[in-house]
């Protein structure tokens, strides 16, 4: 006679989440962008373990359940994969908002006092929690966050994370010049504190670490050569930094590095340009760029309301995403320079540059790249991204009439595509009725 644990005899708890599906099985900006989406009128999502077992009809679904299911109906409402914000600084939720200034001048008058608040670790969990709480307010369920250059604001930060148990990647950010005194560490510090962190936290549990120089101008050649050290360990690690966001910061790295063909040459002299890189802006860049982006695996984060907010210049995705050479491409909010960390507002901003720049960002490619693009810039589209069996079970729950003026808008949609196109040039954290991570509900509006 075989023995069985007496809590192996019990069935696992099945979630079912009944409602609108919208997710994809193709990337729109290579086929008909109706051909991509995977649409379910009246859908089922069942969740076991953290993890989606099944997707389909409800009707087909519903016989199959086992008899204890928790059904969750959320009716006239949209079930997407929670949204994934590829670019942004938790230290910076505090300053916001921060009037008049370009990048480099407003680094020096705000992000720097803000982020040297950061040697305190109590301050940094209780900024660190309040981000977590306002990300996942707004559907987003993982993110790539620069934190300081203090461990302490990164161990705060992971924490807080693995308590929710979220999808996160995020790092110490490097920074050995060019900053004030006491936001700087030295080439070899620098090193052996990201070496330490990720030892403690890369892959523990959802965890994961990025090696995060700020970007060319505060990091010595020395510097990003440690950076190009750490990563070469380990092909899972990630790389996040800034990549040519305003023209006075390309002419400074071109003066730094005089020998080197471009800003992103800077980077890819130092070994880091590869998969799991992950570049902020790219607005600046030539053809040659994104043929070695291309090639390299790495992604750009395009960060419409930071852009728009510090007023950068453009981001041109549709020559990014050029199928002759596509580069991943991911959607970032970069708070404190974006203006919101509502991905539905990135997108509301995507539109309109892409309308600038003589393009029109379907809808059902705007959804794309702010869930299974992003995840797919981040090789991380096995895991999350998208609803299907064998996903981890990030989820949220969108409601397109959250407001009188949508409700009266969504009375005149006549498609899906129309009502995505709604929710995202109106949508913003009010629309988020709830957000699931690892099958948890850990956000709800009402
Ligand atoms: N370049 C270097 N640091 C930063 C930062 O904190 N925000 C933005 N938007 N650009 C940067
Ligand atoms: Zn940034």
């Amino acid at each position: 006679m075989t023995q069985t644990h007496p809590t192996e005899t019990l069935p696992p708890e099945t979630l079912v989440l009944r409602g609108r599906v919208v997710t994809f099985r193709d990337n729109p900006f290579t086929c008909d962008p109706l051909d991509a989406l995977h649409h379910e009128e009246d859908g089922a999502v069942v969740i076991r373990d953290g993890r989606i077992v099944t997707l389909g009809a409800y009707v087909d679904v519903h016989p199959d359940l086992p008899s204890d299911a928790r059904v969750v109906h959320y009716p006239d409402s949209l079930i997407s994969a929670g949204f994934i914000d590829t670019h942004v600084h938790y230290p910076q939720l505090p300053m916001i908002a921060a009037y008049g200034e370009q990048l480099l001048e407003w680094l020096e008058r705000y992000t720097f006092p803000t982020e040297s608040r950061f040697c305190d670790p109590v301050y940094a969990q209780d900024i660190a929690r309040r981000f977590l709480a306002e990300l996942l307010r707004c559907g987003t369920t993982t993110a790539a966050v620069f934190c300081t250059v203090h461990p302490q604001s990164v161990e705060a930060f992971f924490r807080e994370s693995e308590r929710i148990d979220t999808l996160m990647i995020a790092g110490k950010v490097l920074m050995d010049r060019n900053a004030p005194p006491d936001l700087r560490d030295t080439a070899q510090g620098g090193y052996d504190d990201s070496l330490a962190l990720i030892r403690r936290w890369h892959g523990r549990g959802r965890q994961m670490y990025a090696v995060t120089p700020r970007f060319a101008p505060t990091s010595s050649e020395g510097q990003l050569e440690l950076a190009g050290a750490l990563l070469a360990h380990d092909d899972t690690l990630f790389m996040q930094t800034h990549l040519a966001e305003n023209l006075a910061e390309v002419e400074w790295v071109r003066t730094l590095f005089p020998a080197r063909r471009s800003y992103l040459d800077v980077y890819a002299h130092a070994g880091l340009v590869r998969p799991r890189a992950i570049l902020g802006h790219a607005i600046h860049v030539d053809e040659q760029d994104l043929t070695t982006c291309h090639h390299a695996g790495c992604a750009l984060a395009h960060c419409p309301t930071s852009n728009l907010f510090l007023g950068s210049g453009s981001f041109r995705l549709f020559d990014a995403l050029d199928p002759k050479r596509p580069v991943r491409v991911g959607l970032g909010t970069d708070i404190g320079a974006g203006t919101s960390l509502s991905q539905l507002q990135s997108l509301n901003e995507a539109y309109k540059v892409a309308q600038g720049t003589g393009h029109r960002l379907h809808p059902v490619q705007a959804f794309w790249l702010a869930t299974a693009g992003g995840a797919r810039a981040l090789h991380l589209d096995h895991r999350i991204g998208t609803i299907a069996p064998g996903m981890e079970a990030d989820l949220c729950i969108l409601d397109p009439a959250a407001t009188p003026l949508q409700a009266l808008r969504v009375q005149s949609c006549d498609s899906i595509s129309d009502l995505l196109f709604s929710l995202m040039m109106l949508g913003d954290n009010r629309s988020v009725r709830a957000t699931y991570v690892a099958g948890r509900l850990v956000h709800e509006r009402d």
